[in-house]
């Protein structure tokens, strides 16, 4: 199980965070300003550092909750008539497990649905807008996400969940679905035929949590980062932009709908919801710079650290010319195995920048 996304730092978290360490000491506050997976915000919190993580996107929200937000493993104490009713007692016994596996051996059981999901990105589905079916997920899968988008949704209406128990059950989902998705790298596209593991059954795991008494150290926040820098004081920002052409929200927008639980209307061959209420201004080379210094004009920091790579719209020498008007600019890089969807025909290895700005 795992996180498909475009810029994770999954692979390269030590290397960023052992520069953090270098530039700020422990329990200092660093804000992780486009968090995505959050995967650097949760090495950040095992490492002792008060963390504000921030993304556009709804599904990083559920994941920076998920890896902030705990101090033990969640009780589920307004869910246990829901747990009750669906609970199977032929496959765990209930006396030895938490309320968290209750939960999510109650979900799995949940009654498949033939709703949104189903209709819009299933092999045996009827779209709307287009004669097609998407082939994004086989009918059961799509039925069952359904079934379960469905429980979650009744569960958070009838308040029986916490904020933070919804976020974890949600980010759970995305895993899963993750799992079984019928597509090459990003849902910008779903492959011809079902392929691989979208051929497997869905299956939802409890994840295993960060448990540190620490969680009011922490905030989570979701919105544009030019915005949100007004909100943020911190020792350390680091930024981790998107630094191709390809817009999140239309590459992730079937995780998108997950997180937030609703039903957009799905257009085109890929099913896309309206999505440029996330536009990202990082994605285009001329927008790019102004977004900086929006950022650094309107946050209460002085010292940013920023993720790029080679293949990145800005060259090392625009980030220079951008930067050194705030101050001292220094770059780290060191090489890393790129992320490939399955069809890319680019090369193994990459360079990965990391430019240390501080700011007079
Ligand atoms: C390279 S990814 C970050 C990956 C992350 N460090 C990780 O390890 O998963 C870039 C992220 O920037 C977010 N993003 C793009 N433009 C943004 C903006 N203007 N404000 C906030 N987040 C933005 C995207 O949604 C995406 O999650």
């Amino acid at each position: 199980m795992g996180h498909r996304y475009i810029g994770s730092k999954s692979k390269i978290v030590n290397n960023v965070v052992s520069k953090i360490s270098e530039l700020t000491p422990q329990n200092s506050t660093v804000t992780d300003l486009m968090c995505g997976t959050a995967s650097v915000s949760v090495a950040l919190r095992e490492k002792g550092y008060n963390v504000i993580a921030n993304d556009l996107m709804t599904y990083s929200y559920h994941h920076a909750i998920t890896g902030l937000k705990f101090h033990k493993y969640p009780s589920f104490e307004k869910a246990v008539d829901f747990i009750d009713k669906l609970f199977n007692h032929d496959e765990l016994d209930p006396f030895n497990i938490s309320p968290y596996d209750k939960i999510i051996n109650a979900l799995s059981n949940i009654k498949p649905i033939k709703g949104y999901f189903w209709k819009e990105f299933s092999l045996d589905g009827n779209p709307k807008n287009t004669s097609k079916p998407r082939n994004y997920f086989s009918s059961h899968n799509a039925a069952k996400i359904d079934g379960i988008r469905a429980a979650l949704s009744r569960l958070h209406s009838s308040a029986c969940l916490t904020a933070p128990e919804y976020s974890l059950l949600q980010h759970d989902l995305l895993m899963a679905t993750n799992d079984i998705a019928n597509i090459a790298g990003t849902y910008g596209h779903h492959l011809a035929k079902l392929s691989g593991r979208a051929k497997d059954d869905i299956r939802l795991s409890p994840s295993k949590l960060l448990l540190k008494r620490d969680t009011e150290n922490h905030k989570v926040y979701k919105g544009y980062a030019e915005d949100i820098s007004k909100l943020i004081s911190c020792d350390l920002c680091y930024i981790d932009p998107p630094y191709m052409k390809r817009q999140y929200a239309a590459n992730y927008h079937v995780l998108e709908t997950l997180a937030r639980g609703d039903e957009p209307e799905a257009t085109g061959v890929s099913g896309l919801r309206p999505w440029r209420d996330q536009y990202s201004n990082f994605c285009t080379k001329t927008k790019i710079r102004d977004s900086f210094r929006k950022i650094i004009d309107n946050m209460s920091c002085s010292r940013y650290l920023i993720s790029y790579s080679e293949d990145g719209l800005l060259s090392m020498d625009n980030f220079i010319d951008l930067l050194t008007p705030y101050g001292d600019v220094y770059i780290d890089e060191f090489e890393h195995t790129r992320y490939r969807s399955n069809r890319s025909s680019l090369g193994q290895n990459l360079t990965e920048y990391l430019i240390h700005l501080e700011t007079n």
